[in-house]
């Protein structure tokens, strides 16, 4: 598999290590006030010292244990490696609930193979490490998905009506104004919706079955990676609509059935639409 021969199983053991590392590392230096660092591709997408400082960590942990594998970070881009292996880090997913001190957030960290682009990769390994409780989901490609140690398996499918659906939303206020129509559609058809606050955990969540399932717009490598493995190791189907693999314009996630008859909604309500420009934000801004 890569130049050292490393399973995905030792794969997933040093994904967990490294996420743990950077875990001890948000939780211990937690400042009793966190500030805002910087603001991203709009006024609300921020980043705070504790992002830039955990990547800072996950970036050297990696560079020691694994000198020849790439590096895809949310903070500092992708440096190219030569073993055809690259780690997608997220290194906290969910910094506005950090900001807050609303505890749903993790540090989300997967290897893969191929380009380091849904659709093209192959996932090989990831762990997700919910830094504020401590719950660690990994898993590793064939071997089945985790959680603190105890296998998942996804439970039976639930009819739609039924459904406990996760979804997030973007930072940018044209996407957000999209999102706000399909979620119109979508509620008044599900048990009730939630908005976590983390990709990652959300995509944990219909692993363990906190959520029967979950959709979302404009997620990012990073966001996706690890958490996408442990579902599906968990038995849920990953994907985007219309055949198209999980990725920036859509991943749902959910039991197959679930997935199917949600997958099948969102198609109808076109929740894969193209945007329309916003008057309350400059096109430039992304
Ligand atoms: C965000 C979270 C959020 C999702 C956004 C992501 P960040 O990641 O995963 O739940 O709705 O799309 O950007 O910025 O907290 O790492
Ligand atoms: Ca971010
Ligand atoms: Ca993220
Ligand atoms: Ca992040």
């Amino acid at each position: 598999l890569s130049e050292t021969g490393t399973s995905p199983q030792d794969l997933a053991g040093i994904a967990e290590e490294v996420a743990r590392a950077a875990g001890r590392l948000i939780r211990e230096q937690r400042p009793t006030r966190v500030e805002v660092a910087g603001t991203k591709t709009s006024q609300v997408d921020v980043v705070t010292q504790m992002d830039l400082a955990s990547e800072a960590l996950i970036r050297a942990e990696l560079a020691r244990l694994r000198p020849g594998d790439g590096m895809l970070g949310e903070e500092d881009g992708l440096i190219p490696g030569t073993s055809g292996l690259t780690w997608v880090v997220d290194p906290i997913d969910g910094t506005v609930n950090y900001l807050y001190g609303i505890p749903a957030y993790a540090v989300s960290v997967a290897v893969v193979s191929g380009e380091p682009v849904p659709g093209s990769w192959q996932v090989e390994a990831g762990c997700v490490h919910a830094v504020a409780d401590g719950r660690t989901w990994t898993a590793a490609r064939g071997r089945g998905a985790r959680l603190d140690g105890r296998r998942l398996e996804i439970g039976p499918a639930a009819p739609l009506a039924s459904a406990l659906v996760g979804t997030g939303f973007g930072y940018r206020s044209r996407r957000r104004r999209e999102q706000a129509r399909v979620l119109t559609e979508v509620l008044p058809r599900v048990r009730d919706v939630r908005r976590i606050g983390s990709a990652a955990l959300d995509l944990c969540a219909v692993a363990s079955g906190q959520l029967n399932a979950y959709f979302e717009r404009g997620l990012q490598p990073w966001d996706l990676a690890a958490g996408a493995l442990v579902a599906q190791e968990a038995g849920a189907t990953v994907s985007g609509l219309r055949g198209e693999p999980a990725g920036e314009v859509m991943t749902v996630a959910a039991s197959p059935a679930t997935h199917e008859a949600l997958v099948a909604l969102l198609e109808s309500v076109r929740a894969d639409a193209e945007e329309l420009p916003d008057a309350t934000e400059p096109a430039a801004a992304g």
